[in-house]
């Protein structure tokens, strides 16, 4: 066994980060930023201390663990608190426990400088694929808030057609529209306890200012004549999904789908859905993959429907109180 090298994280590590976090995604997916861009940002976040909130280890020169804690922001009462805990399969039993360890420490330290008066939730993600971890966080008092799966669908099996309600124009992702889109989007997302409801700062690094956006295999759905003014009732945006190439044949992942409360049930999503798989199957793309909330039912039965399967892979989203005496 090699003896790990343990130090804080530096903005040059980015093309290694992005190598382990590619790694760990192949494996077990949770979600983790994977182009350089976002890494960049995510290392140059606003209140990140690169060498008191972050821990990398290294075996033989090569990264094969990052640990991050990061303030999410004061909610009602509690400062919250993301805890990121990315270990290589061949490190797990080195280098996971250790990092957790640091983690609640470091996360303790950080709830006494920023908000000594209030207690804070850890919130982390855990992959299906690793129970160790999963039995490490329950143990350490962590429970699971939610379960998010990987639905997969074969683009060359038949698009159904669902035509849009009437009146409702689809039409692909329109920069005129983006910030009706953004108002869409948070009214759609806004009883999602688990959601990001980004502002305008945050917004393009939701979507539709990554790398990977695809407009043209993105939708918006447009009703001329709503009474607040805002044309936008429903969105599904699209990625070019560059990490679940099979056989060099490329992936999309569909991102984020939203129809505004008073527009559901109507065939909406349905419509926007297929719309966006024949754009995605027209570019060339071979395989459709989504993440979707267990316990968003709705959802599941749509995407079921609409002939997506489950892998049997995802991820848990988990919470911890950690206590003003901590
Ligand atoms: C999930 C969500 C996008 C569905 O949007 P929607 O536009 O209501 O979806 P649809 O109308 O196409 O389908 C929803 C249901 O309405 C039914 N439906 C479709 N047309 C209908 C009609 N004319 N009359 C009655 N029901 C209808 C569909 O059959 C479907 O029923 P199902 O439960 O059997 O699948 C929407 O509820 C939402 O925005 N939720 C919040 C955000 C979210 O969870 N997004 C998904 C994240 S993965």
């Amino acid at each position: 066994m090699t003896v790990l090298r343990w130090r804080p994280a530096a903005p040059t590590d980015v093309d290694a980060l992005a190598e382990l976090f590619g790694a760990c995604e192949q494996s077990d997916p949770v979600g983790l930023d994977l182009e350089l861009d976002q890494l960049r940002a995510r290392l140059a976040m606003p209140g990140l201390d690169l060498a008191r909130d972050t821990l990398v280890a290294e075996d033989a020169g090569r990264i094969v663990a990052y640990g991050e804690t990061a303030d999410m922001g004061t909610g009602p009462g509690v400062l919250r608190i993301r805890l990121t805990n990315v270990v290589d399969k061949s490190a797990r039993d080195q280098a996971t426990r250790r990092l957790h360890d640091w983690l609640i420490e470091r996360a303790s330290q950080l709830r006494k400088e920023r908000e000594p008066d209030l207690p804070a939730m850890l919130g982390t993600r855990c992959g299906a694929g690793d129970p160790e971890r999963l039995q490490l966080l329950t143990e350490a008092g962590f429970s699971v808030v939610r379960w998010k799966w990987t639905l997969v669908r074969d683009l060359n099996a038949p698009v159904p057609a669902t035509p849009a309600p009437a009146g409702i124009e689809l039409v692909p992702f329109d920069q005129r529209y983006d910030e009706q889109t953004l108002l869409a989007h948070n009214e759609a997302y806004a009883d999602d306890q688990t959601a990001m409801i980004p502002d305008g700062e945050s917004w393009p690094s939701h979507a539709t200012g990554l790398p990977t956006f695809l407009p043209d295999a993105s939708v918006l759905a447009l009703a001329p004549d709503e009474p607040d003014g805002n044309p936008v009732i429903g969105f599904l945006f699209t990625l070019d999904h560059v990490d679940v190439d099979v056989d060099g044949r490329p992936a999309v992942l569909l991102h984020c789908l939203g129809t505004r409360p008073s527009w559901r049930r109507r065939g909406l999503a349905s419509a926007m859905i297929g719309n966006a798989l024949s754009a995605c199957r027209a570019a060339g793309h071979h395989r459709a993959e989504l993440h979707v909330g267990g316990d968003n039912e709705e959802a599941v039965r749509l995407y079921t429907r609409l002939g997506f399967a489950d892998t049997g892979r995802g991820h848990a989203i988990l919470t911890c109180p950690l206590p003003t005496d901590r």
